[in-house]
Formats: structure tokens, C-alpha cells, sequence
């Protein structure tokens, strides 16, 4: 497992993506997307399973599921599992906010 860390402060994080925005951010290879609620992350695979749309687009909706913003398919925030369309789960990794940043774990 690789641990990736974006930012070099609490604040500095919390400054950087605001409230229920999705941010973009490269972490080697991959594409994330990181959703803030509150002091909570989410992060997830910022390429759709489905068609690959760019999920940093994407809504989040009332009953805490991520709406892609290209043919509407649903993931559980919690879970990444498919709630409405067809396709595999998407991938979310584990995170959490520190004193020296938010740090992401990558498989
Ligand atoms: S590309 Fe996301 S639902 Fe089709």
C-alpha cells in the first residue's frame, strides 16, 4: 500500500478544497477525486467505471450518492457500490486528515 499525501497542514487542506467541491489531483499514474463534507474526505477513482467520464464533475446528491455527470449512473459515497446503471463499483480509497495533511492510501 502506497501513501499519498496532498497538502503539508490541516488547514492547508481544508483551505484548498472547499466545502462540497470535488477537486482533481494526480497521484503518480492515477486520477483522484476528493469530495470535503465538513472535515470528511472522500475519495475516489475520478474516472467513472462506466464510460470513464470525469468524475470531478460529478454531483453528490442528498441521499450521499455521487451522480456521474454523463449518463447519471449513482455510487454510494460510502461504498462506491452502483446504485443506478450497470457497470463494476468505483473504486474509493481510504483517507485521513492529520496535522501534516490528508493523507490518501492507495493500494
Ligand atoms: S460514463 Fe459515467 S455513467 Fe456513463
Amino acid at each position: 500500500m502506497n501513501t499519498f499525501r496532498f497538502g503539508t497542514s490541516k488547514e492547508e487542506v481544508l483551505q484548498a478544497i472547499p466545502e462540497r467541491k470535488i477537486k482533481k489531483l494526480a497521484a503518480g499514474e492515477r486520477r483522484l477525486a476528493i469530495l470535503r463534507l465538513g472535515e470528511q474526505f472522500h475519495v475516489f477513482d475520478a474516472h467513472c467505471p462506466h464510460r470513464g467520464a470525469d468524475l470531478s464533475h460529478a454531483n453528490i446528491n442528498g441521499a450521499g450518492e455521487i451522480i456521474c455527470p454523463l449518463h447519471q449512473y449513482r455510487f454510494d459515497l460510502k461504498t462506491g457500490d452502483v446504485r443506478a446503471g450497470y457497470c463494476t463499483s468505483l473504486p474509493l480509497f481510504r483517507n485521513e486528515l492529520t496535522e501534516s495533511g490528508l493523507c490518501i492510501y492507495l493500494p
